[in-house]
């Protein structure tokens, strides 16, 4: 066990009383897990949507970019491969010069950069790093090797058909830090405004990006900042005298959007997958699903620590794969390692990484991992008004999910699609890539629902060419491919 699992486990075992689903810790993403509980303890509101609201604009902070991205240019990363046909850049961009607050990013260019689209791509948690979980076992050009020393290049990379942004979001997570330390006490609101600064002043770094179409995509809770990033930018779009952001498309992987439906979907999801009885099931049922003031009964526990039992140790986020053992040698599935987080641990916290990178130049504590325990306090319980805003206002929407993530399960994602009660335009299909059915998809009015067969929570760390299909079809505006 790393050091950054062992921390995390040590940190769950306090919560794991009141959990659903906490003995799992093979991965380091069980911020969410967390953050669910929370928010089923905690049910008062004080998420007020004003991202929105106002007709005057305040303009955000804009530094001198002189110079930066020359600086930020990756001559190479330690270890990287050879024949490489792309740039790439890192570094930091200050979004407020007060606090001394600053977000990290590693930019991809594709192949053919001139042409093709800029994309952002965020992870969740709260807390997880879009760099460390989303570039380095994920969409990103590399993964790091057994050694953790050295990297091997992802063929099916995002970055064959965009240029990607990975932004570790928001200052606290990642290498992204504040010099002020009540930064790290933080929110929904406060993500997506630091994230709308970064943009601005990011585009001025690289201003040959400017008009280019833009896209937000993420998965888990960037169910949250993917939208409400959206939202603000079509708003400031209105009203600014700064950059007006060339907003096409926003689309989200297993999406943390709604917390009425996530619980039900869930239980529906591991019943229906066999991985609890049916008296534990409806004992769920009827004593978990929130109830308005959302306290836990002592029976919803009862039944939760049942429930916990019942599974077993699996992985939680992706039901068939295997566990991280690093003394067994089973064969890789697609490339997927499910040791590859202690990999990239090991890389990223190498000093020398780090400076190849421009990361850590002021010496942040460490050491660097793919979540943190930044304090979470404000957060709505749904972000379905805002998803619906974004439709009505001509942008494509995409819901697409991983069939085998029993966190943010794909009933969670159908359960919160039937509430936002729209209309179908083309019925469920197969879609098929290299001859075989990638997945499902239903167009809806303004929306679009697409599964991946056979994917869990981090869908292109397992199914890396499926992803791809579905992200080139989502850039090129068209459904995924129905043969
Ligand atoms: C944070 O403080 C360090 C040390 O004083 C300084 O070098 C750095 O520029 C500051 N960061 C920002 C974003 O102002
Ligand atoms: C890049 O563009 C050139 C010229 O349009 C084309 O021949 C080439 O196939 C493109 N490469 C990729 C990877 O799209
Ligand atoms: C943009 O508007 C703000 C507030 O109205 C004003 O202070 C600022 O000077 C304007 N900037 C430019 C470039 O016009
Ligand atoms: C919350 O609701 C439950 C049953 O619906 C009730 O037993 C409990 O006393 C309530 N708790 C609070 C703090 O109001
Ligand atoms: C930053 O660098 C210092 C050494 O200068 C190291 O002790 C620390 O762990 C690093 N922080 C992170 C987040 O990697
Ligand atoms: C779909 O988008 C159009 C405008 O692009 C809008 O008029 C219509 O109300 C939207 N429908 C839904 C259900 O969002």
């Amino acid at each position: 066990m790393s050091r950054m699992k062992s921390a995390l486990a040590l940190s769950l075992t306090i919560i794991s009383l009141v959990s659903f689903a906490q003995c799992y810790h093979g991965k380091g993403y069980e911020t969410l897990e967390k953050f669910l509980e929370a928010q089923s303890l905690k049910r008062s509101e004080n998420y007020i949507d004003d991202l929105d609201s106002g007709d005057e604009y305040s303009p955000v902070y804009i530094g001198s970019q002189e110079g930066l991205k020359a600086a930020n240019k990756i001559i190479a990363w330690p270890g990287q491969p050879k024949g490489l046909n792309f740039d790439q850049y890192s570094g930091y961009v200050t979004v407020d010069p007060k606090a001394g607050r600053a977000l990290f990013y590693y930019f991809a260019e594709s192949e053919n950069c001139s042409t093709k689209p800029l994309v952002l791509w965020l992870n969740g948690g709260p807390g997880c790093s879009s760099f460390g979980a989303g570039a380095m076992t994920e969409l990103g050009p590399f993964r790091v090797n057994k050694d953790g020393k050295t990297l091997w290049h992802n063929e099916y990379a995002w970055n064959k058909v965009a240029n990607v942004i990975f932004l570790e979001s928001p200052a606290g997570v990642g290498f992204s830090y504040s010099n002020t330390s009540s930064d790290y006490s933080t929110g929904d609101k406060q993500t997506a405004k630091d994230s709308y600064t970064f943009l601005v002043n990011w585009l001025e770094r690289f201003p040959e990006f400017k008009t280019r179409d833009f896209y937000i995509t993420g998965e888990s809770y960037a169910g949250h900042y993917v939208p409400q990033l959206a939202q603000l930018i079509l708003h400031n779009n209105k009203i600014t005298n700064q950059t007006v952001i060339n907003l096409k498309g926003i689309a989200m992987g297993n999406a943390f959007v709604d917390v009425d439906t996530q619980r039900k979907g869930r239980y529906d999801y591991v019943w229906t997958h066999s991985l609890i009885s049916d008296e534990i099931y409806h004992g769920l049922v009827s004593n978990c699903i929130p109830s308005s003031n959302g306290t836990i009964s002592d029976a919803c526990q009862t039944y939760r620590e049942q429930g916990v039992k019942a599974i077993g140790n699996i992985d939680y986020y992706n039901i068939y794969a295997p566990l991280c053992d690093s003394t067994s040698n089973t064969p890789l599935v697609n490339g997927y390692d499910p040791c590859a987080d202690d990999y990239v641990f090991s890389y990223l916290n190498n000093p020398e990484v780090q400076k190849s990178l421009h990361a850590n130049a002021t010496g942040i504590p460490g050491p660097w991992s793919v979540c943190s325990n930044v304090e979470w306090t404000e957060s709505p319980y749904t972000v379905l008004p805002t998803i619906k805003k974004l439709m009505t206002n001509g942008i494509s929407v995409w819901l697409y999910s991983g069939d085998t993530d029993s966190v943010v399960p794909v009933t969670t994602t159908r359960y919160a699609i039937n509430k936002l009660g729209v209309m179908v335009k083309t019925p469920w299909y197969p879609w098929y890539t290299q001859g075989e059915v990638g997945g499902y998809v239903v167009e809806y009015e303004n929306l679009t629902f697409v599964t991946v067969r056979g994917a869990g929570h981090l869908i292109p760390s397992y199914q890396p060419s499926r992803a791809l299909a579905l992200f080139s079809s989502f850039l090129g505006g068209k459904l995924p491919p129905s043969s």
